[in-house]
């Protein structure tokens, strides 16, 4: 069978955070946000091992090389994302999961591009070798684009309308594309050893990693909320909510870069400086840019406000992003 159109399985319930089931709810009623975030990467991650799996006769390098580049670790936060912006209507848990997954492919793919020797040249990923050093360069080029591939497959295949589907589909390409994280890492490359003013790395965070975060929060809600003059107002909100989160989690990235260790990163520290990155952390200085970071997720929360209850998973992942930042990079 091929990628992309393997069945998924039998759970046909709503998603535990798109019904609000009552196993990721407490006692109060309270949605749990430990319980939810951790059944949905499970899910998640289930899809990923389904869709990406091996040939009947035999995985191929390519396909282990795939596995391995989206099946160990990552904090699948632009996967979670989806499913939080997923909770907004009552999408069945299987569809979302899967289109987490496709999120996940495309994630991998720019990070095992972005760890290339052509780029960030980079030997550790997750705690483990990166791609190209475990496979080679040539499988890790490749690894990118059949990951590409297989996301949009996913999508094409997704148990969900035609319109919606076109509507994904055209969501996550834009994403990547050269206004998004394809653009971003060229201007992230451009910008090596320059002085540059702080709204150009802005700009260029948006693009590089802000794309695909705003993609993953709209996705979630596309799955089943057509994107009409009804839901203007919400789909602002989420817009400037996934701005602000996606411009964080990029701030914060580059905080780490240059105060974490490899154990906690999972990839080689100070990376940034080594290869003369201009960064928020750079021009803003370390404390200012963990200011900057904690009012954009702040900000990120006001936009929500007004979106009431089901919004709460997004205003719980502001919570898991804020409680990063303070465990990572604590205040000097
Ligand atoms: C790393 O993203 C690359 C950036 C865009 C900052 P994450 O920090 O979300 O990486 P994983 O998925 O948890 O490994
Ligand atoms: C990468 O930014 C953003 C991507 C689009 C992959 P970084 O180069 O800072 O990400 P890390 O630090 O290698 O994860
Ligand atoms: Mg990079
Ligand atoms: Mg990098
Ligand atoms: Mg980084």
């Amino acid at each position: 069978m091929q990628a992309g159109s393997k069945p998924h399985d039998d759970r046909t319930g709503v998603s535990a955070i798109g019904g609000l089931g009552a196993q990721a709810r407490g006692a109060s009623g309270r949605l749990l946000p430990e319980i939810w975030m951790q059944d949905g990467a499970k899910g998640v991650e289930q899809a990923l091992a389904r869709l990406l799996c091996a040939e009947d006769d035999g995985e191929t390098e390519l396909m282990a090389a795939m596995r391995y580049a989206t099946l160990h670790g990552g904090k699948r936060t632009r996967a979670l994302l989806c499913l939080a912006a997923g909770a907004l209507a009552d999408t069945p848990a299987h569809v979302l999961e899967d289109v987490g997954a496709a999120i996940e492919m495309i994630h991998a793919c720019t990070l095992v591009h972005d760890d290339l020797p052509a780029m960030d040249n980079d030997v550790l990923r997750r705690g483990l070798p990166t791609v190209h050093v475990k496979f080679g360069e040539a499988t890790a080029i490749l690894v990118g684009d059949a990951l590409q591939a297989h996301a949009f497959l996913t999508l094409a295949s997704l148990d969900a309308p035609g319109d919606n589907r076109i509507a994904l589909v055209r969501e996550l390409a834009q994403a990547v594309s050269a206004e998004g994280a394809a653009g971003g890492q060229a201007k992230d490359l451009s910008l090596v050893g320059k002085h540059v003013e702080l709204d150009r790395i802005v700009a260029m965070h948006r693009m590089k990693s802000g794309a695909l975060v705003r993609a993953s929060v709209r996705m979630g809600a596309l799955c089943a909320i057509t994107e009409d003059a009804a839901h203007a107002a919400l789909y602002s909100a989420l817009d400037r909510y996934s701005a602000c989160f996606g411009l964080a989690l990029q701030v914060v990235d580059d905080i780490l870069d240059a105060t974490a260790d490899a154990a906690a990163l999972g990839k080689t520290p100070g990376k940034d400086a080594a290869a003369q990155k201009p960064t928020c952390a750079s021009i803003m200085g370390l404390q200012a840019a963990r200011q900057f970071a904690l009012d954009l997720l702040r900000d990120a929360g006001e936009a929500i406000a007004p979106l009431g209850p089901r919004a709460e998973p997004l205003a719980q992942m502001l919570q898991r992003a804020t409680a990063y930042l303070l465990k990572h990079a604590p205040c000097a």
